[in-house]
């Protein structure tokens, strides 16, 4: 079999012959008419979806923003992969590996808007985002800019970059419920010095769901001399965006959340003319100094994961990112408008529709987080995840796009109770 033959044949674009799979399609072709807007709130589309994936009936799952599982399409296309590399050996691995791997980053880097060769697949957004951190050119006294409500792998990074090359990091708290852009950008760029290097923004903040204003934070950066690097590990393939939109210098984010793969992917952008001032990871052969594969030496992984990106990406595709992104948004305000001016109820995330979408937190006068979650679990049969630091005490609520309105009105039921007690 050529080489050319075998990918092919590896369904690296989307070619299987799954049961069920082409009724879905068929089914999904019917609503094609129907603007994101108008599908939103149709639970008929919303319930074929759901009938893609394989639900735990134990409990109400509203956390899906460690994990968001598979749909059993992609599930089934994955388990292919596994058998197929498994079944090739040493031969899938020394021929067609690479030239797979480049193919679904270019696929991934159509959906982001980039360019192929400013993206690499990486296993996690701790790896893309750390890779940027510690590849740096440090120099003792540059300054590093950060959020106290950032993902704490990175910011723990930083603290190693501090001990290690003598980075000064200043972290900055970015409010709640912001009045405006300006105020945002505000609060970023009064930690700016002559000697800050690089910023760290979160694309949306992991705790509560807020969107940032990433455009307006990255020109008044740039304005000033700084790099910016943005988490995007909640935002990509949940709500729709382009990096070169951003205008950020370096992106990196999960694909197990909101895209859907199998545990143990990610993927790194890097603004070509930046790829020659990052340390890689882990060394790799002579390359040329803008080559981004530079940054990609891992060494042997899984790369079966790697070929189910292809796949999820189709799925994604399918649903429609912006029917995904309308659905997620009016899921949260479903829940969100039903509770959010009652007495005890705190709401942690902005109302503005341009400063969220699927995710929110909420905490309840009186209770911890951590009880919170604990009766939602026990008594309702909802699971969640508490947060109780810095300026957020509540739990996290990450629907996803098989949750139903039915579920939510479980969840705000539950929070009508708690709160009268
Ligand atoms: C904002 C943010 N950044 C980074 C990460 C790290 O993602 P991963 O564990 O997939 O590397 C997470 C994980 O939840 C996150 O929420």
């Amino acid at each position: 079999m050529d080489k050319r033959t075998f990918i092919k044949n590896i369904s690296l674009l989307g070619i299987t012959g799954l049961p069920g799979v082409s009724n879905f399609d068929k089914w999904i072709s019917k609503f094609e008419q129907f603007s994101p807007d108008q599908l939103a709130d149709d639970e008929t589309f919303w319930a074929g979806v759901r009938g893609g994936y394989k639900l735990k009936p134990d409990y109400i799952n509203l956390e899906n923003g460690y994990y968001c599982f598979l749909p059993q399409e992609t599930l089934e296309k994955f388990i292919t992969h596994v058998r197929e590399v498994n079944y090739q050996g040493s031969y899938y691995m020394r021929t067609v590996q690479w030239d797979n791997k480049k193919a679904i980053a270019a696929k991934l880097a159509v959906l982001a808007g980039c360019s192929a060769d400013e993206l690499i697949i990486t296993r996690n957004a701790t790896e893309s985002l750390d890779m940027i951190i510690g590849g740096m050119h440090w120099q003792a006294g540059d300054e590093a800019v950060m959020a106290e409500q950032d993902y704490g792998s990175m910011l723990e990074m930083f603290k190693m970059v501090a001990a290690k090359f003598g980075v000064i990091n200043k972290i900055v708290s970015v409010p709640n419920h912001p009045s405006s852009d300006e105020e945002i950008v505000k609060v970023y760029a009064d930690a700016i010095t002559p000697k800050t290097k690089l910023m760290m923004v979160g694309h949306m903040i992991n705790i509560t769901g807020q969107i940032l204003p990433v455009q307006k934070i990255c020109d008044m950066a740039h304005a000033k001399g700084v790099q910016v690097m943005v988490d995007g590990a909640h935002a990509f393939a949940h709500f729709k965006f382009s990096i070169p939109d951003l205008h950020c210098d370096y992106y990196g984010t999960s694909l197990h959340k909101w895209l859907s793969v199998p545990l143990g992917a990610g993927f790194l952008y890097v603004k070509k003319e930046n790829i020659k001032n990052i340390w890689p990871l882990l060394a790799e052969g002579d390359k040329k100094e803008d080559d981004i594969s530079r940054l990609n030496h891992i060494g042997t992984h899984p790369v079966h994961t790697d070929l189910a990106i292809a796949d999820a990406i189709d799925f994604y595709l399918k649903i429609g990112a912006e029917r995904k992104e309308a659905r997620l948004r009016f899921l949260q305000n479903y829940w969100t408008s039903k509770v959010r001016n009652l007495p005890n109820i705190i709401v942690n995330t902005p109302a503005d529709a341009a400063r969220s979408c699927g995710i929110a937190n909420v905490g309840v006068n009186g209770m911890k987080p951590a009880d919170l979650a604990d009766t939602l679990f026990k008594k309702y049969k909802i699971y969640t995840v508490a947060i109780d630091y810095i300026n957020v005490h509540g739990c996290r609520i990450s629907p996803n796009i098989y949750t139903t309105p039915k579920e939510l009105d479980q969840f705000v039921f539950a929070l009508k109770e708690l709160s009268k007690n």
